[in-house]
């Protein structure tokens, strides 16, 4: 990569979830002094095997609902990679509150800290779902609908501080919009697991997986490997290049609405590969997947039920704005990254 994070004191918030460990190894493999910050609400120190091994990392019990925790956390570090939340549209409307705390109060004790820490970066986990009912495909970062879901209403509230933060105190902030992220470490098990690793795990177990829907809804799947890829680069683009590549993004796309003079840096981003696959031609996918591995997961079915309050029905992202400014460029395809995750659940799972 042109610009890279190297020899840095970073926090990694959500360290033991499924993107933070995946962030932390690739950082403590470019030689970064990596804190994780984590209360292993829905983490697991298991995912943090390797990294406990290394003498550059170190682990931090502790909740982002404290503030003095999070003061603690973010001491000496230059950058802070925001990925603690309490995911998951349907958990977020069982429990609005706790979801609310975690992900608006949790942010800002954090956004706060690393802003009196004087970081230089606050890279954070925004989420496609703050496009709510917005019809348009894809899905350009200026343009946003009605929030659907307690879930998707925190993660917007994010990304109005984060803004507000930059333009008072100067504090870099870049949000990347992560969509339906999969692959290596995402839990299969619980009520809230996402559709892919639910779906692998129960044909690994030979079990009828079960749609919302009539399965015609789509989702821009998103390989782990590329959304570290963007976490790393929106760190590292030095400012004065982000800027300018930045200012030349917005005068070369329609509807963007102001140029920056001298404020501080504060976009988002989407990160997603930038096509779409409904939930019908996943179920086949991830059974081809799975079927060198076990023949008999061919012949298991899908079982179909009503849509889930809260989803959307199509989802897929322009990641035009990330290409030009940060220089994303996202290796794995949905297939190509599908195949990297059947072949991990197995070797776990068998
Ligand atoms: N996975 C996706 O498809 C996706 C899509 C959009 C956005 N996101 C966002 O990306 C981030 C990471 O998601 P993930 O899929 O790795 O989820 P995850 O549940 O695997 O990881 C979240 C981590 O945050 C920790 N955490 C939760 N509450 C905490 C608290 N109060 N204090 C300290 N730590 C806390 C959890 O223990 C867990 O380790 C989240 O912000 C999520 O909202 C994920």
């Amino acid at each position: 990569m042109p610009y890279e994070i190297k020899e840095q004191k970073v926090l990694v918030t959500g360290g033991a979830g499924f993107i933070g460990s995946n962030l932390i190894d690739s950082l403590l493999l470019n030689d970064n002094t990596v804190v994780c910050l984590d209360n292993f609400s829905t983490g697991n120190i298991g995912n943090l095997e390797d990294a406990k091994k290394n003498s550059n990392f170190t682990l931090l019990e502790g909740d982002i609902r404290d503030r003095e925790t999070c003061m603690k956390a973010v001491a000496g570090c230059e950058y802070v990679f925001h990925q603690a939340a309490l995911g998951s549209v349907p958990r977020s409307i069982a429990d609005p509150i706790t979801s609310t705390e975690v992900n608006i109060l949790g942010f800002v004790n954090l956004l706060f800290a690393a802003k009196e820490a004087g970081v230089k970066r606050f890279v954070y986990a925004a989420s496609s779902s703050t496009y709510g009912d917005h019809q348009a495909l894809p899905k350009v970062e200026h343009v946003i609908g009605n929030s659907l879901s307690p879930y998707a209403i925190t993660k917007y509230v994010d990304e109005l501080f984060a803004k507000n933060f930059s333009d008072i105190y100067g504090i870099e902030t870049v949000g990347l919009r992560y969509f339906n992220v999969f692959g290596r470490r995402q839990d299969p098990d619980g009520a809230y697991a996402a559709v892919i690793p639910r779906f692998v795990s129960n044909l690994i177990q030979h079990q009828s997986p079960y749609i919302n829907g009539d399965g015609s809804n789509s989702r821009d799947f998103t390989y782990i490997d590329n959304v570290i890829q963007a976490n790393l680069l929106a760190a590292a683009v030095p400012s004065i290049v982000f800027k300018e590549r930045l200012k030349e993004y917005q005068s070369s796309t329609a509807g963007v609405p102001e140029v920056i003079k001298e404020a501080a840096i504060s976009e988002v981003f989407n990160v997603a590969f930038g096509a779409r696959t409904s939930l019908n031609e996943l179920a086949v996918a991830i059974k081809k997947g799975l079927t060198p591995y076990d023949k008999a997961i061919s012949q298991v079915e899908f079982q179909y039920g009503p849509n889930r309050a809260g989803d959307v029905a199509h989802s897929m992202a322009s990641i035009h704005k990330g290409k030009m400014v940060l220089g994303y460029n996202p290796q794995y395809s949905f297939k190509a990254g599908l195949n990297e995750a059947c072949a991990w659940y197995w070797e776990k799972m068998k």
